[in-house]
């Protein structure tokens, strides 16, 4: 099991409480290939985590039950929210009998392609494990997980994986990302479907990166890898919501390049070498541009 970040030291017999954080991903590289059947389309994607993290805390509920409390970022509460839908499977799977409060302390934007929803129900998923005393392997927790959403299973293997199938087949890397991040978040969101919906599948052109990031992949160079930029939903996403291509071009104008879009957006980023730089134009994009920006690390 990877770090789920687990510290249950506010645990006593009578009143256990397990704190969980959840990071945010970056895609460090996106090929998309055609859709199947199912109507998921194949993918070749690395994906890593970085600082910017939910907190969830699970604790015992006096009421039967799955009480599901936000704070923080406006997030859907109960049933619609993929936490109390990863709580309620995981409590079908192991014949339980929910009776638990969440906390969700909510830092990480909703729709902007980082995988927050995704990472908490991960999260909830390997502490409940451990707080119902279930002891799942991996293995089964990913099942459970890939029932609730396609980047769900990463957030089991992170903090740097690639995915391929239609996101849930993952192979961890050794390999990581030493560049500092400039997260751009615009105040718009991208709902996943709908830039998948716009999506224009031209096989050569998404074998031909796919070499080319795999290339990348093999030598474990993620540094070069996320300096590429590739993402195949970055198109179609940004002839949907025009202004979030005006974002893009307008912070290309003030001389940052290159400009990247994680997963289907909306959130751009940028990486660098230095902390400073990265410090300095976190400063200077919200004085130009109307977007929140955040430096953290992979
Ligand atoms: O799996 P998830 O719920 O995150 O997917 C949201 C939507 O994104 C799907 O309903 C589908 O339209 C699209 N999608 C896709 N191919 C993938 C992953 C997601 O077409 N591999």
């Amino acid at each position: 099991m990877p770090e789920p970040i687990v510290d249950d030291s506010q645990a006593t017999q009578s009143h256990k409480s397990v704190v969980l954080r959840a990071p945010a991903k970056l895609n460090l590289s996106l090929v998309v290939h055609g859709p199947q059947p199912n109507g998921f389309h194949q993918l070749e994607t690395v994906m890593a985590t970085i600082g910017l993290c939910d907190e969830l805390t699970l604790s015992f509920s006096e009421q039967a039950g799955i009480h599901l409390h936000c704070h923080g970022r406006d997030c859907p509460g109960g049933e619609d929210n993929l936490i109390w839908r990863s709580a309620n499977l995981l409590a079908q799977f192991g014949k339980i009998e929910p009776a638990v409060d969440i906390e969700l302390q909510k830092r990480i934007p909703l729709g902007g392609g980082l995988g927050g929803g995704s990472s908490d129900a991960a999260s909830c998923l390997m502490g409940l494990n451990q707080f119902w005393n279930l002891n799942l392997s991996r293995q089964e927790l990913a099942k459970i997980a890939a029932k609730l959403g396609s980047d769900v299973p990463f957030f089991l293997y992170a903090p740097v994986a690639h995915c391929t199938g239609r996101g849930e087949i993952i192979e961890p890397l050794d390999a990581r990302c030493t560049r500092t991040v400039l997260l751009i978040l615009p105040k718009l969101s991208a709902p996943t479907a709908n830039v998948f919906r716009h999506y224009r599948y031209d096989a050569e052109q998404s074998n031909l990166l796919a070499q080319q990031a795999n290339r990348l992949i093999q030598t474990g160079d993620l540094d070069s890898l996320v300096q590429l930029g590739i993402n195949n939903l970055a198109r179609p996403c940004f002839e949907q919501f025009e202004p979030l291509r005006q974002i893009k071009e307008d912070v290309e104008g003030l001389g940052l390049k290159p400009v990247c879009l994680t997963g289907s957006g909306s959130t751009l980023f940028a990486t660098f070498d230095h902390v400073d730089s990265a410090n300095e134009w976190a400063e200077k994009i919200p004085q130009h541009i109307d977007v929140e920006t955040l430096v953290t690390h992979f």
